[in-house]
């Protein structure tokens, strides 16, 4: 399944949702491809840790070879990356994804990262692909968009965060009727949960009472998830009996394969 983890608002945790959902369905021996979109690199620096800086074949080649004509070269495949945890590989992400945006769009390649994908799922018998998105709905995140089964959407529970989401929505219902029917929305995962707290609790129920798919269970704030980008370790390795991982294991466990 390819899924991507998308809200144009930043810090919601699509980085650490991503990462730690793709490292939980590695733990249930699943063949995991992470892909890094976001120019800020944050996938690539929690999983790959300093080997991040050293030099390799990133996701920007790739996007950079559409520009160039070349007939025998598979960038794509080039740039996956084996992490440091078991069935878990990844396409690191570039700062140069900036400056090429605009080429890319100006020749209409929104398509390729899908074409490629599957290319590559057929070749090495991925099982699961997770897309990091950068905090912006641009051709990245469109792509990814494009390339995915299903989508996720991060929710904070911050008071500003429902306008967020339902610009979210609306941009995928869009995508959805104009060039992606089977593109299917899984639900809303909730991050930064606090049990005591009030607010998180109402603005969960404001969601579910306004129609939206909202999935169990929601993800704690804690501060195990700093340690672990920290550590360059996701929380369902670095602790994986810690509250926090069991949400992620169990979240992992009811999505679909
Ligand atoms: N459940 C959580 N508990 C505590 N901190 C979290 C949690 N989820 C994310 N964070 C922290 O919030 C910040 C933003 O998360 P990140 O995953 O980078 O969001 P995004 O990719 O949407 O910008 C990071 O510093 C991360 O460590
Ligand atoms: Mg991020």
């Amino acid at each position: 399944m390819k899924r991507v983890i998308f809200n144009q608002k930043g810090g919601v945790g699509k980085t650490s949702i991503t990462c730690n959902l793709a490292a939980a369905f590695a733990k249930l021996g699943r063949k995991v491809l992470v892909v890094d979109l976001d120019a800020q690199c944050n996938a690539s620096q929690y999983l790959l840790g300093d080997s991040f800086h050293e030099k390799h074949a990133t996701i920007a080649d790739f996007f950079e070879s559409l520009l160039t004509f070349k007939i025998f070269s598979s960038p794509l495949k080039e740039a996956i990356l084996s992490t440091p945890f078991e069935n878990l590989s990844i396409i690191p992400g570039d700062r140069c994804l900036t400056e090429i945006q605009p080429k890319l769009e100006a020749r209409y390649k929104i398509f390729k990262l899908r074409d490629s994908i599957n290319e590559i799922i057929q070749q090495l018998g991925f099982d699961d692909v997770f897309f990091d998105t950068p905090p912006a709905l641009n051709f990245y995140s469109m792509s990814a968009l494009m390339a995915s089964d299903r989508v996720l959407i991060p929710f904070d529970c911050d008071a500003f965060s429902y306008d967020a989401l339902k610009q979210v929505m609306y941009a995928i219902e869009e995508v959805t009727a104009d060039h992606h029917p089977e593109l299917v929305c899984e639900g809303i995962v909730v991050n930064h949960f606090q049990q005591q707290a009030k607010l998180p609790q109402e603005a969960i129920q404001n969601l579910q009472n306004a129609g939206f798919k909202v999935l169990q269970p929601y993800l704690s704030t804690s501060i195990v998830m700093r340690e672990s980008h920290a550590a360059h370790i996701p929380v369902v390795n670095l602790a994986p009996k810690h509250k926090l991982a069991t949400e992620f294991l169990t979240l992992a466990n009811t999505l679909d394969r």
